[in-house]
């Protein structure tokens, strides 16, 4: 089973071309991606109306790469998937029409993507692994503690109060004059610093439930900041270190919480799968990493590239629900919000 996806929900245009072994296995014969971070790192963070037109601009050229890579033309897919949501609507806008078009034109079956759902299946991409596992989703506007029950059977089990933990990165990088996105750049600058230099706050540690919040941290890093400017070199490097040591230690005991949540109400999960931009992170990796050996799981964290927004992973999630019979119709709604499980908020 063949499927194009195309993702166009930030400030990522892609398109890429999965396959899907009789098996169940998955096999990435395409991916194509064009970052616009240098159309927005002028404006430290995203603008919506710059990432719709670059989308605009860009994804014709991709999806055709993508074919052309993949050895394949549009009579020859079983389907084709576009991200529907959340996102910037206008970005989303842009791919889901393109990806409509495609379907109408070659009479495809068209699978309307929920962005967090392809972060979340992306794992069985990589690894193959079974249900039920539980999910650390953390990018720039998403963190979250997923039960992952089945391909559409999604239970979250925890969230952020306020930032995201990428949007805590971010924010951090920007007060300490690092360029966007921060993610990247605080850990450069953390690896060469003294993380005990700076005693930062571990907001939500020992709470019940698995929920986190973020805003006190950053709000921590500022106010050390102003206390030590002007800042130097190392002072920059100290306070990134500090900050990431922090974001590790409440990331730790969140998911802790979260694997407890999990295993009261579903059992042992067959693995702890880490997702979304955050998880390219390697000091969060390795703590991660140390805590599933712990618990006895497999930690499975899908190679950085696959991690950050990505067209294979949407290939990879309208593989799954084509398989399972789960086809959208033409008239398909984008939408800016879209929780993963009905039940749950926005966040
Ligand atoms: O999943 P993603 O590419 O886009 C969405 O937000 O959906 O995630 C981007 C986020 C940004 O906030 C970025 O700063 C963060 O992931 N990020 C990182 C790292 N690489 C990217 N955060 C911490 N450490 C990193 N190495
Ligand atoms: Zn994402």
């Amino acid at each position: 089973m063949r499927v194009l996806g195309i993702e166009t929900t930030c400030d990522e245009t892609a398109a890429a071309v999965v396959l899907r072994e009789p098996d169940g296995r998955g096999r990435i014969l395409s991916n194509e991606i064009l970052s616009q971070i240098a159309d927005h790192a002028p404006y430290g963070g995203v603008v919506p109306e710059i990432a719709a037109r670059a989308h605009v601009t860009a994804l014709d050229r991709l999806i055709a790469e993508a074919l052309r890579k993949a050895d394949c033309r549009l009579k020859d897919l079983d389907g084709i998937a576009a991200a529907a949501g959340p996102g910037l609507i206008g970005g989303v806008i842009v791919g889901l029409t393109a990806g409509k078009a495609l379907a109408l034109v070659g009479k495809k079956p068209f699978m309307a993507i929920n962005h967090l759902e392809a972060h979340a299946l992306t794992a069985r991409l990589t690894d193959a692994i079974d249900f039920p596992y539980l999910l650390l989703l953390a990018s720039g506007g998403h963190t979250q503690f997923v039960a992952v029950r089945d391909v559409g059977d999604y239970v979250r089990l925890g969230t952020t109060i306020d930032d995201a933990i990428g949007e805590a990165f971010d924010k951090t990088a920007k007060m300490l004059g690092l360029p966007y996105p921060g993610g990247p750049n605080v850990e450069r600058e953390a690896s060469r610093g003294d993380p005990e230099r700076f005693a930062l706050p571990r907001p939500m540690l020992g709470r019940p439930g698995a929920d986190f919040s973020l805003s006190g941290l950053k709000t921590a890093v500022r106010l050390e900041a102003e206390r030590v400017a002007p800042l130097t070199l190392t002072d920059v490097a100290d306070l990134c270190a500090s900050f990431q040591a922090a974001v590790v230690d409440v990331v730790v005991d969140r998911t802790q919480a979260a694997l407890r949540m999990h295993r009261e109400s579903f059992g042992s999960p067959a693995a702890l799968v880490i997702a979304g931009g955050v998880a390219a992170n390697a000091s969060i990796r390795r703590a991660l990493q140390r805590l599933a050996n712990q618990a006895g799981l497999t930690l499975c964290a899908p190679p950085p590239a696959l991690c950050t927004d990505n067209g294979a992973m949407i290939a990879w999630a309208g593989a799954e629900r084509l398989r399972r019979g789960l086809v959208d119709d033409l008239a398909f709604a984008p939408k800016a919000r879209w929780a993963l499980e009905p039940r749950a908020g926005t966040t």
